[in-house]
């Protein structure tokens, strides 16, 4: 009996060691498929290993070999013709549905975080965990001399590459977030570290009283500019809902002032990115900004009245409190590894965050109730605490 135990766990332990290995090499794979364009030459039909080897001037015999891993596992399909010439046998490779995903012109989280982790920027990064455990410093620092926003700012494709995985996860989360809270009760909105617009561009296009700022380093409001804003509406050029003259698109620094004038201050997906001390930094310069605005309207002084303050909405990763499976596990390594002491938090941890900077939670929503399963963001929405005379 104890044998037969001791075999299963085993085995089970066999089965991880196997999965850690497969999704790597898949991982590696699949970044190397895309940078090939491999999808792109199957897109007129299936090729033979030697036609898709001229035109991508690799290697054939490598190149049939990852084929068929990858056909193996359903990413290409790996038909045999048989020529009509000679009557003889040839393999051809084609497109499945996941592979047309990779495609030059698609946006979406398979193939932006595949390219993403495949970077030897983020690559090598993630390989360094044990430099990451031993200091307890990020080693994407380490690796590249730089921390993370500052080395985007200076390197135009990974930023590239960066901003469109953000964009395609925002893609994913937007119908999930916009069904859980009504953003129809503000004038103005703020989306800060708004990335290239797209979560605002979003709500803004369901609230057609709203008007929006985009906010974010120059870094990743130059690049909106220079596509013209392209995500908007890439199926067209109208302007989707008149979504263009009610956004704005401001670059600046959250560390030193945040855009005043908004009722609603949003801040998706940007503090689990910083160590306590910054993202109170961060909150601080929110509740400046929030703070003029009521400063400058003297009946929010006057009844100190809920309904009509500015709110902030954070969308966020919340960490169980017990140790349950959760991606906000795995992506607490990954902030450790890519940033200055970014965390995932508890709900206690972001309450007290909160309170220290002048903030008092009002209601926290949780996506994971939704039955999207890409949804594991959570709704923190604080106003600031009341104004004692
Ligand atoms: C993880 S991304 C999230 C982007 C977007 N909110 C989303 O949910 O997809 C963090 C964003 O914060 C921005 N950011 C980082 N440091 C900043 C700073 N000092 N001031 C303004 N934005 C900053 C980055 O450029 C990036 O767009």
């Amino acid at each position: 009996m104890l044998t037969l135990l001791q075999n299963n766990k085993d085995l089970q332990i066999s089965e991880l060691i196997f999965d850690l290995i497969k999704e790597q090499i898949i991982l590696n794979a699949i970044s190397t498929v895309i940078n090939l364009k491999i999808p792109d030459c199957l897109k007129d039909g299936p090729k033979t290993v030697e036609q898709l080897a001229k035109k991508t001037n690799t290697h054939p015999n490598s190149l049939s070999r990852l084929l068929r891993m990858l056909s193996s596992i359903g990413i290409f399909t790996k038909v045999k013709e048989t020529q009509e010439e000679d009557g003889h046998e040839r393999i051809k490779y084609g497109l499945t549905p996941t592979a047309s995903l990779l495609q030059s012109n698609e946006n979406n989280m398979l193939k932006n975080f595949s390219l993403l982790l495949g970077r030897q920027s983020f690559k090598r990064s993630i390989d360094d965990l044990q430099y990451v455990i031993q200091t307890g410093e990020n080693s994407f620092k380490h690796i590249n001399n730089l921390n993370i926003f500052e080395y985007l700012q200076q390197n135009p494709v990974d930023a590239k590459i960066f901003n469109e995985a953000m964009t395609a996860m925002t893609s994913s989360q937007v119908s999930s977030i916009s069904a859980l809270y009504d953003f129809s009760q503000f004038n103005t909105v703020v989306d800060i570290g708004g990335g290239q617009g797209l979560f605002l561009s979003s709500i803004l296009k369901d609230n057609s009283n709203l008007t929006g700022i985009v906010f974010d380093l120059p870094y990743a409001i130059e690049s909106v500019e220079k596509q013209q804003i392209q995500h908007m509406d890439s199926s067209s050029n109208v302007d989707n809902n008149g979504i263009l003259s009610r956004c704005k698109f401001i670059s600046g620094d959250f560390f030193k002032s945040i855009p005043s004038g908004a009722d609603g201050y949003i801040i998706k997906n940007v503090l689990l990115n910083w160590d306590d001390e910054s993202a109170s930094t961060i909150l601080k310069n929110c509740l400046n900004a929030m703070n003029f605005s009521m400063k400058s309207n003297q009946k929010y002084k006057k009844n100190n009245d809920h309904k009509i303050k500015p709110k902030l909405i954070i969308i966020d990763m919340i960490m169980p409190e017990n140790n349950e499976i959760s991606f906000g596990n795995l992506l607490d390594i990954m902030m450790m590894i890519l940033t200055q002491n970014g965390r995932i938090r508890t709900k206690k941890e972001f309450t007290i965050l909160l309170e220290s900077c002048g903030f008092e939670i009002t209601n926290i929503l949780d996506s994971s109730s939704t039955s999207d399963p890409m949804s594991f963001l959570s709704i923190i929405e604080a106003m600031p605490k009341p104004i004692s005379d």
